[in-house]
């Protein structure tokens, strides 16, 4: 809405400035000047100003993104009211349709959301575009032509591949895998396994068909104990979602198979750093969270402030997509890993002080 007035008053001055140059001569035309500096909405009012980020799960992961926002809003001067966070306890659509709604009636300037199902949600967020919401996805991306003006998040599909070929590398005589992970909607799920299946092609691994426990770290952890006793030699386990590598890890201390059903998770949460220190998770691919709510925040202020085609280009997107990157962390890496946060300054709960790999 209030995009929509800057646009309609910034049209206003071009006009009016136009009409002000007086009726047309017959003089010959004034020598070619520099073209006019492009016209900008101006900046929105300090209390008006509110970006609400909407993720899937309660979950430390989670928390990450929301320290994200936090920063960002500290650092762009908001309130704690003007970059707010949301997120439902597991998986459910719904409430994200919900609070899509309740936003939108509010008339906030920007929404960024996790689409759990991004055929399910896109209809709202095209609700909220048509009432001058600036909307963006993170962290699991929307369908394609959605109105979604940017994704900002891991490359899925790359980054299961890479999980896979860790896998791969893990299992050189190939074996039975199994795959745990919290969603058959969200795309993010579905990409992270195709890279991986992928990736472990001709490798000699087998998958069993992927469970999925809904966002719900207690079913993940039901799910992964019932795996591994109905598969007791079971070679390997891949933890699609961020609490699916730690249910694999507790599943496979349970079953006193450490080091031999080898296990790659995704996510860098405190539990998973403790499962390679312990030598239970073999790697783990981690993403940028806390950078997916820092630059969601960032990009909606920028578009609000700047216009869309500076904010694009500040903050470099290309194809309308924001690859944050990921790390893969194991035993061998992780004090670089952790040297590397600090050096960003992202904060971390876990440390390796008196660990050696
Ligand atoms: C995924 C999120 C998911 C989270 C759950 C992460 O790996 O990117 O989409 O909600 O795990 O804990």
């Amino acid at each position: 809405m209030k995009r929509l007035s800057w646009l309609l008053f910034a049209t206003v001055i071009v006009v009016l400035v136009a009409s002000c140059a007086g009726p047309a001569t017959t003089e010959a035309p004034p020598a070619p000047t520099s073209p006019p500096e492009p016209t900008s909405p101006p900046p929105p009012e300090a209390e008006e100003f509110r970006v609400v980020v909407i993720g899937k799960s309660v979950h430390p992961y989670w928390s990450n993104v929301e320290k994200g926002v936090i920063a960002a809003g500290a650092d762009l001067g908001l309130s704690a009211d003007q970059a707010i966070f949301f997120v439902p306890p597991q998986e459910d659509v719904a409430k994200q349709i919900e609070t899509m709604e309740t936003y939108i009636a509010q008339g906030v300037t920007g929404i960024a959301l996790a689409p759990s199902d991004p055929n399910a949600l896109e209809p709202v967020m095209k609700k909220a575009t048509d009432a001058g919401i600036i909307v963006t996805t993170l962290d699991t991306p929307p369908v394609e032509d959605s109105v979604s003006l940017v994704y900002i998040g891991t490359d899925n599909y790359s980054a299961g591949q890479t999980a896979g070929e860790t896998m791969a590398s893990l299992l050189p005589d190939g074996g039975l895998v199994g795959i745990g992970r919290g969603s058959d909607t969200a795309l993010n799920a579905l990409q992270r396994t195709d890279g991986f299946l992928d990736a472990i092609e001709g490798s000699g691994i087998e998958t069993l068909e992927p469970v999925n426990d809904k966002e719900d770290a207690a079913r993940a952890l039901q799910l992964a104990n019932s795996v591994l006793s109905a598969n007791p030699d079971l070679a390997g386990a891949f933890g699609v979602y961020a609490y699916n590598g730690p249910a694999w890890a507790t599943a496979i201390k349970e079953a006193n198979r450490v080091g031999e059903t080898r296990l790659v998770s995704f996510d860098a949460t405190t539990d998973i750093i403790n499962g390679i220190k312990e030598g239970v998770i073999d790697a783990t691919v981690a993403q940028r969270e806390f950078d997916m709510g820092y630059k969601s925040v960032q990009l909606i202020y920028l578009i609000a402030t700047k216009g869309e085609e500076a904010a694009m280009s500040e903050m470099g997107v290309v194809d309308g997509v924001i690859d944050t990157g990921v790390d893969v962390i194991t035993a061998a890496t992780l004090k670089d890993y952790e040297a590397g946060l600090d050096a960003k300054g992202i904060p971390h709960e876990w440390d390796t002080e008196g660990w050696t790999p």
